[in-house]
């Protein structure tokens, strides 16, 4: 940026910055996303410069790996064991936490919730919203659970303010709901802009670890699928978790995306009901149930999402075409790959679906995106070619490759007992995988190296 300038142009979806407009972000490939804004010369010194001084006070010499003590109750467990999994088990003491999600798909429910339970337990626990009023938090926390008589609420979108009051009081556990409607005044642009949304969250990365709280922030997501604006958020807390479900299933995924103290591709899942979020405890059960019976172009695949595997119904329907260019649609599952795999079919089985139309979708409107869901997909497509039902009690899973052979996946044990634990009978899964797992009794495994060996198994 040109030397004495005091503005720059900012894409608001990723962050990115330039001297010039743009029509189209080189970074993000959004179109029109270009604002101007007043530059904050302060942000990255300032906070480095601090984060500097409390470094300079807390450690004077490099330490050896051995002689740093473990601390002890460094994780606090939410009550909720689905988000205690996705962080890697529990809240971790002076992190900062990302929630993002859709407007209207329960961030602020079940913060709230995890704050009325944590409250409960005796932790000092402050929810700052800038979006609802002290008496609308009311009503909502009157709906969801049990008393948390103790959470106190602050209606507070100046982080000056915000700043001194967590200094005064110092909770435990704080709660910034939104992070797009917090301002800073040492920053000119309005609330929700990319500077005041990375000068908010640099003041509470600050916050959180100089006083040693945990800090979650609720950032809402824009259309295209990234929190507003900032991107540029991403990478300066220490976990990105996103809520995703259908709008109008009742379901909610919390997804992992980033962590700095645990695993990520966990998931959590749960179920929106009248008195908010409840735990699903069980995903693959509840993801199957109201499956059809006895009806071609279903069949259930097992995907792992981090750690747990969890079976769900994909469904294809195939049929002749009456465009000249067949409809493809693909929900749930990704769109290229779907059609990636009917070509290896036509070409590898001789089927002929470049006339058919064809929908996959993945019961329940979960995103999985695994490669071994591939074979499912597979096996729906051909059950519904050939009106051809799958028993109802198989599974499959395996990635299939360009020249139609299938591919060993991880974890095939732990799919098999999945699969075991709720009554099915028989797996259809890559042989290769098959080596090295144990016999599971009372179930029947029908290894498949290619997509005719599959066919075959119809
Ligand atoms: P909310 O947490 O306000 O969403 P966000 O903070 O992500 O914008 O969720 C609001 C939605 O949840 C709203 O559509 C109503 C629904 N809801 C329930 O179904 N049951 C409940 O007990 C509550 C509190 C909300
Ligand atoms: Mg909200």
């Amino acid at each position: 940026m040109a030397k004495g300038k005091t503005t720059a142009f900012f894409c608001q979806n990723c962050g990115y910055e330039s001297a010039k407009w743009m029509g189209q972000c080189p970074a993000c490939r959004e179109w029109n996303t270009f604002v101007e804004e007043p530059v904050v010369k302060t942000t990255g010194t300032k906070t480095s410069a601090a984060a500097g001084s409390t470094r300079r006070m807390q450690l004077q010499e490099p330490s050896r790996l051995v002689s740093i003590k473990p601390q002890e109750n460094l994780r606090i467990s939410t009550g909720m064991e689905e988000l205690d999994r996705v962080l890697g088990g529990g809240i971790v003491t002076g992190s900062l936490v990302l929630v993002g999600g859709d407007p209207g798909i329960g961030k602020s429910t079940l913060l709230l919730q995890v704050c009325k339970t944590l409250a409960n337990r005796g932790k000092k626990v402050l929810y700052i919203s800038g979006e609802e009023s002290a008496q609308q938090i009311k009503i909502r926390a009157d709906r969801v659970g049990e008393a948390g008589d103790d959470l106190l609420i602050l209606c507070e979108t100046n982080l000056g303010d915000i700043r001194e009051i967590l200094e005064r009081s110092k909770p435990e556990i704080v709660v910034i709901d939104s992070i797009q409607t917090m301002y800073s005044e040492s920053v000119n642009s309005a609330p929700g802009s990319v500077s005041q949304v990375r000068e908010a969250t640099g003041i509470l990365m600050q916050l959180a670890k100089v006083l040693g709280i945990t800090i979650f922030i609720v950032g809402h997501v824009t259309k295209e699928g990234v929190v507003a604006g900032p991107r540029v958020l991403e990478h300066m807390v220490d976990t990105v978790l996103y809520f995703e479900g259908d709008r109008h299933a009742s379901y909610r995924v919390l997804r992992g995306v980033k962590n700095r103290f645990g695993s990520t591709n966990e998931i959590g899942v749960f179920e929106m009901q009248e008195k908010g979020l409840v735990e699903v405890p069980n995903p693959s059960e509840y993801m199957l149930s109201g499956r059809p019976e006895n009806a071609s172009g279903s069949v259930v695949a097992c995907s792992m999402e981090g750690t747990r595997p969890i079976l769900v119904e994909i469904q294809a329907l195939v049929c002749q075409s009456n465009l000249p260019m067949p409809r493809r649609t693909a929900n749930g599952a990704d769109y290229n790959r779907v059609n990636l795999l009917m070509a290896v079919l036509e070409k590898r089985l001789g089927l002929r679906l470049g006339v058919c139309d064809a929908y996959v979708n993945i019961a329940g409107g979960i995103r999985m995106n695994e490669p071994a869901m591939d074979l499912g997909i597979v096996m729906a497509i051909l059950s519904s070619y050939r009106d051809k039902p799958i028993d109802e009690k198989t599974i499959v899973f395996g990635e299939v490759g360009l020249s139609g052979e299938v591919r060993a996946v991880s974890q095939a044990a732990q799919r098999v007992q999945e699969a075991k634990k709720l009554g099915f009978h028989t797996v259809i899964m890559p042989a290769v995988s098959i080596r090295g797992m144990g016999k599971i009794d009372g179930i029947e495994i029908i290894g498949v190296r290619t997509l005719k060996d599959v066919l075959r198994s119809l």
